[in-house]
């Protein structure tokens, strides 16, 4: 029997989005001596769009990688989770890649799925990629990834085991100590026995990863530059976009790209919905993302001290990626 796959979207009604985002655009815009944005910020419709196209770039391997394991090991992964089973998606994107963990999982069972993003766009993409897979219902989250967390589980049934989704590296955003807190929290929310599928990329030559943070076609440059166009469209500001220039930096030591975005010259820059004004330096930069790579056995040290153990890893060799499946304790 076909059970059709139906559709909700439960949306924030908490703070103003706009308030919270000049807030966040202020503070981070202040913070000297090195200013930044949240990279959470990149994410609208248009860097939503901008990162879709990043991901089939020949110079960014990381989202076919990602994809290649869980096409390849999604029927042994779901093994390894006993039924009956919810999953919760941490910023779904497109969830393109999900659809095989899910359609392994609705092979066994029927399957609750709930993707939590802040981004409505995302959250759509999501429905259109997924709406057609049977056995599943799916219920969208417009949250931050753990007041959305908390509101799945606060609906599992009893008996429900817990499926989290973490792909695409996107625990790369973090820095180290902020992606131990942040399983650490997840591990909270969730029971003995439920599970987190962790994607991390990996180590690699840091002129591949420049070329993949800084790719010719100018991609990257654009996605990393629509923040500044989208605090220009949304607080009413005034950057000028050819006064920026896109950079993508590798740490050595923190184990990062960075993302950042260059003044060309000396300028000052308004964002009325803000209630700012600031003077950049030329050469001065704002830095909008990280991307930290992991060594192959450091997810397994962090699931420790955050309360889960990794009960199994599939890596990518052909670009070092690695799916984590850790169970919580
Ligand atoms: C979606 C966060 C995994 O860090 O590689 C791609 C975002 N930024 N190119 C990454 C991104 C620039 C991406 N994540």
């Amino acid at each position: 029997m076909k059970t059709k796959a139906k559709f909700m979207l439960t949306h924030a009604i908490s703070a103003d989005p706009a308030c919270e985002f000049a807030a966040e655009v202020r503070a981070g815009l202040t913070k000297i001596p090195q200013r930044e944005l949240p990279s959470k910020y990149l994410y609208d419709e248009v860097g939503s769009a901008l990162f879709e196209v990043i991901s089939v770039l020949p110079e960014y391997g990381l989202t076919r990688a990602d994809q290649r394991l869980l096409q390849r090991h999604a029927q042994e992964i779901v093994e390894q989770v006993p039924g009956p089973i919810a999953v919760a998606e941490l910023g779904s994107g497109s969830a393109k890649k999900t659809r095989w963990i899910l359609k392994a999982l609705c092979r066994q069972q029927h399957t609750s799925y709930f993707p939590i993003e802040i981004s409505r766009t995302a959250l759509a993409m999501c429905e259109r990629e997924l709406g057609d897979i049977d056995a599943m219902s799916i219920v969208g989250f417009e949250r931050e990834y753990l007041d959305g967390l908390l509101e799945v589980a606060a609906r599992r049934r009893n008996g429900q085991q817990l499926l989290v989704l973490f792909l695409g590296s996107t625990i790369g955003n973090f820095d180290r100590p902020a992606a131990a807190k942040f399983l650490t929290e997840v591990r909270q929310i969730l029971q003995p026995g439920d599970s987190l599928l962790l994607g991390t990329d990996l180590e690699k030559p840091i002129p591949q990863l420049l070329r993949a943070y800084d790719d010719p076609l100018g991609v990257t440059a654009g996605f990393n530059l629509n923040i500044l166009a989208r605090i220009n469209r949304e607080l009413e500001a005034d950057f000028m976009l050819s006064d920026f220039r896109h950079i993508a930096r590798y740490d050595e030591e923190a184990r990062r790209v960075e993302m950042h975005l260059q003044s060309q010259r000396t300028q000052r820059v308004t964002i009325q919905r803000a209630d700012l004004a600031i003077d950049l330096q030329e050469g001065e930069t704002i830095w909008t993302e990280s991307s930290h790579k992991y060594a192959p056995g450091e997810p397994f040290q962090v699931a420790q001290a955050a309360g889960f153990h990794c009960k199994a890893q599939w890596v990518d060799h052909e670009w070092p990626f690695a799916e984590n499946l850790l169970i919580a304790e």
